[in-house]
């Protein structure tokens, strides 16, 4: 069972991005064939300086191997090292139609915002289904925000196997439900465009400051807090196993807690969770070698995978 996901390199790495997919890659490498890459290719059509571009392709790098991502069991590479799979989108866009992509809400979000879009970003659907399709992926975990990317991919297999003859394996998508509850520091969706987030390789003051600027209700010390409704015991609830969610529970329902102190206690908790994961993260940032010797193996090992598929496909489309 192949289990592939990417992800975008956008900056500093934060704990709704751990919670969601990404830690669901590092448990399923143990168990599947997986498959991790950075969209570093899809990045480019939110490009802002080649400067920025490259750092933050190496910074994500260096999250996920500090994270625990095992080039060993994962095969893990940049997009852009795989350059067969942008040759596969054009093949994939003769199997979808412009009024099709024209409903992509990516696309028509950026374009209601007022932003001009670039062809990029119309073309961004077929890329991902690319990135999936090259691979004969079985599945693909993602955000929900994800959801309609993979029924994009999987319309343009089924028409692509129908017009060609059967090539490709129509994916599953897994979609992370969990990832669209982790709220941010304000109570709305964790993200980095909101501003809202507990970064996790960051120094220490800064990520103090985010939890101890989480919101809370105004309700009087000696009164019960309400657990369900809080943005704090969410975010804390992500790092205590079911019996210490309990007692949680039970301080909110007990008058006499104080938020402050909730507060400082799950500053310690993400500090104690991450402190092995932030030393790693140190050490790697020091090791270009090492992190260039681990992109070329997973490059090549990608690249052999998709060339298998590469061939069929060629072949399918009168190519070759
Ligand atoms: N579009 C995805 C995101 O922004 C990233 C991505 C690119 C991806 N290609 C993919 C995810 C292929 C899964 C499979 O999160």
């Amino acid at each position: 069972m192949r289990i592939l996901t990417g992800i975008q390199p956008s900056g500093k790495l934060h704990i709704g991005n751990y919670f969601s997919v990404m830690r669901k890659m590092i448990e399923y490498q143990e168990k599947f064939d997986a498959f991790t890459f950075i969209a570093n290719l899809h990045a480019l059509t939110t490009f802002s300086s080649k400067e920025e571009q490259y750092q933050n392709t190496l910074d994500a790098v260096c999250d996920y191997l500090a994270l625990g991502v095992d080039p060993e069991k994962n095969t893990f590479w940049l997009q852009s090292d795989v350059p067969i799979v942008t040759e596969l989108s054009w093949y994939l866009s003769m199997s979808i139609s412009v009024s099709s992509l024209s409903l992509a809400h990516s696309y028509k979000d950026k374009v209601a915002k007022g932003v001009s879009p670039n062809a990029g970003l119309y073309y961004y659907p077929i890329l991902m289904a690319a990135d999936i399709l090259a691979f004969n992926t079985n599945k693909v975990p993602v955000g929900k925000d994800q959801k309609q990317h993979l029924e994009y991919t999987r319309d343009m297999a089924v028409r692509f196997n129908a017009t060609y003859g059967e090539t490709f394996i129509v994916p599953e998508p897994e979609i992370e439900e969990n990832s669209a509850i982790i709220p941010g520091i304000d109570g709305q969706k964790m993200s980095k465009s909101y501003g809202n987030t507990i970064t996790i390789f960051d120094d220490e003051k800064k990520i103090k400051k985010a939890v101890m600027s989480i919101v809370t209700d105004s309700a009087e010390i000696d009164v019960p807090k309400d657990p369900d409704s809080s943005v704090l015991f969410a975010i804390y609830s992500l790092f205590l196993g079911k019996e210490e969610v309990q007692k949680l529970k039970d301080r909110f329902a007990t008058p006499g807690l104080r938020y402050g102190d909730v507060k400082k206690e799950l500053f310690s908790a993400i500090m104690d969770y991450f402190s092995p994961y932030r030393t790693k993260r140190a050490e790697l940032a020091q090791n270009k070698d090492y992190i260039k010797e681990v992109l070329r193996k997973g490059a090549d090992k990608a690249s052999q995978a998709a060339s298998i598929q590469m061939e069929k496909v060629r072949r399918n489309m009168g190519i070759r």
